[in-house]
């Protein structure tokens, strides 16, 4: 039962609750004055019958006793005919509108032996209406009978035994009762009409602030902090409002700030990646230009000291040095181009990333499938490089963690944007522990170098099924400051790689 009583009132709320402020305020103000309109009206009906029955009863008892002293007094009840004639005048005189009422039947009955002795008006109404009285009462020694039409009183006639029936029809009080029921209905109309009015106005007082409130929160909620809502009035509403707008103001005030500090750390994080690049470059020139030229010389020297020599068991141990330092420098070159590929520089990321990949699929024995797409010319040299070195730790992550066989390096330029997958059917990671590690800079690096062109990371990697990177760098080949934008013919520097390269590199040596 208890539980029957609930789901009811579940459903009614689904219901109210379901509807707006102006249709629940409209519901309660129309619903509370039909009810309280219809009470009044079923109240007032009763209770006016009750009083204009009462009256009905006392004036045809007061009629009643006027004709039966009459006719007792004469002794009528002797003659039928002058009896009958007499009732039919007094029914006739009392159903006039000067004594505002209507006598349906009058007659003298012999209470000894129940006789008509004398009647006028229709009898046949006394016998149905006699079978089911509503009421009856006694007044001394005349009785009332209330019934569905008409009042039926019956007095004694003075010094005799006989009765007299006189029935008063309630045609009168039915017309004054339906006719104030009818005032009420109006009444109740012209009511329902004011609240409703009243309710519209109240509810259109209400609803508009809130109705800006709520478009309001909309705006913040997409980002536009520059909303605030009028105070409409001194109310709780207004105070509403006043907190609203405290509120958004405490938000744009920390947006500002996390913005500032956003800039702040992207000018912080530039400055160390331009300087690490600028460093690179300066060890690589170093690399190639002082040491790479003293091995050289090294080198020269070695041959020419082997030339000279004069005993010939020094001749294998200097064929052993210039080996050692042939070797190293191939190392110092390879390392050199490792820090700084001077493709990158010369001929763009394409053709850096294609000697990438090789040199990466030889060294580490990973198949590796390389794809560009729509991607024609030249980007700014510090987007190329960024790109360039996300490949780089990408790859360097594949063949350090992934113990993969084949892996996937994907760079696009479509809509705006320009796309770099890097992909691998690994061991795979769960990338939500990478958070927690401290040392760990990689992934961070990568987030950090497409984060400085409003770009981003998404890593999509679960344990035994391999490894996606997703990097997505907005870049328009028309903005302003770009520099030579992709899919214009005549850039200078464009490579002679074609306009879709892909490219399969399988490795020779596995490492
Ligand atoms: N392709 C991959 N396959 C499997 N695990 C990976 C892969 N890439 C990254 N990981 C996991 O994610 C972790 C974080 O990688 P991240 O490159 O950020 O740091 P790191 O390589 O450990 O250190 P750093 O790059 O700073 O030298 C790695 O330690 C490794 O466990
Ligand atoms: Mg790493």
């Amino acid at each position: 039962m208890k539980e029957r009583f609930v789901s009811w009132g579940r459903c009614l709320w689904a219901i109210v609750g379901g509807v707006s402020i102006r249709v629940k305020v409209l519901g309660i103000v129309l619903g509370v004055i039909v009810l309280l309109s219809a009470f009044v009206i079923v109240q007032m009906r009763s209770v006016l019958t009750d009083k204009l029955l009462d009256e009905l009863a006392a004036q045809g008892t007061s009629i009643a006793d006027s004709i039966a002293y009459e006719i007792a007094s004469i002794g009528m009840q002797a003659d039928p005919a002058t009896l009958n004639f007499y009732l039919l005048n007094r029914q006739i005189h009392y159903s006039s509108s000067s004594h505002n009422t209507l006598v349906t039947y009058i007659y003298v009955e012999d209470s000894a032996d129940g006789a008509i002795l004398g009647a006028a008006g229709d009898m046949s109404l006394a016998d149905d209406e006699a079978v089911a009285p509503l009421a009856t009462h006694a007044h001394g020694l005349s009785t009332v009978e209330v019934g569905p039409s008409f009042v039926e009183v019956a007095v004694p006639l003075p010094n005799s035994n006989d009765l007299l029936h006189m029935a008063l029809a309630r045609t009168n009080i039915e017309a004054t009762v339906r006719s104030v029921t009818m005032q009420l209905l109006a009444i109740t109309l012209l009511m329902m009409a004011v609240g409703f009015a009243a309710a519209i106005f109240l509810t259109w007082i209400l609803a508009r602030p809130l109705l800006g409130l709520v478009s309001a929160t909309q705006s913040v909620a997409q980002g536009d902090l520059s909303r605030r809502v009028p105070r409409w009035a001194n109310d709780e509403i207004g105070e509403l409002s006043t907190a609203f707008n405290q509120m958004v103001e405490s938000l744009a005030r920390a947006e500002k700030e996390r913005s500032a500090q956003a800039k702040q750390r992207e000018r912080y994080v530039s400055g160390v990646i331009l300087a690490q690049e600028s460093e690179r470059r300066r060890i690589a020139r170093e690399l190639h230009d002082s040491t790479s030229q003293s091995l050289t010389s090294l080198l020269v020297g070695l041959q020419n000291l082997k030339a000279a020599a004069t005993d010939p068991r020094l001749e294998p141990k200097i064929d052993e040095l210039r080996q050692v330092v042939s070797g190293t420098l191939e190392e110092v070159r390879a390392l050199s181009w490792r820090l700084r590929p001077s493709a990158l520089d010369d001929l763009g990321l394409q053709v850096a990333l294609q000697h990438h990949i090789e040199d990466f699929c030889q060294r580490y024995g990973v198949q590796v499938d390389y794809v560009v797409r729509g991607l024609v010319d030249r980007l700014p040299p510090e987007m190329e490089t960024s790109i360039y070195r996300i490949v780089q730790e990408g790859l360097t992550n594949i063949a350090r963690y992934a113990d993969a066989t084949h892996a996937s390096v994907i760079v696009g330029y479509r809509h705006n944007m320009i796309r770099v997958i890097i992909e691998d059917n690994g061991v795979g990671f769960d990338p939500g522990i990478v958070h927690t590690k401290n040392k760990s800079l990689g992934l961070q690096g990568i987030r950090e170098r497409a984060g400085l062109f409003d770009g981003s990371l998404t890593i999509e990697s679960k344990p035994g099924s391999g490894t996606s990177l997703f990097v997505e760098i907005p870049y328009s080949a028309e903005a302003p400051g770009s520099a030579e934008a992709p899919g214009s013919a005549e850039a200078p520097g464009s490579t002679e790689v074609p306009d879709s390269a892909e490219v399969s590199y399988a490795s020779e040596s596995v490492a």
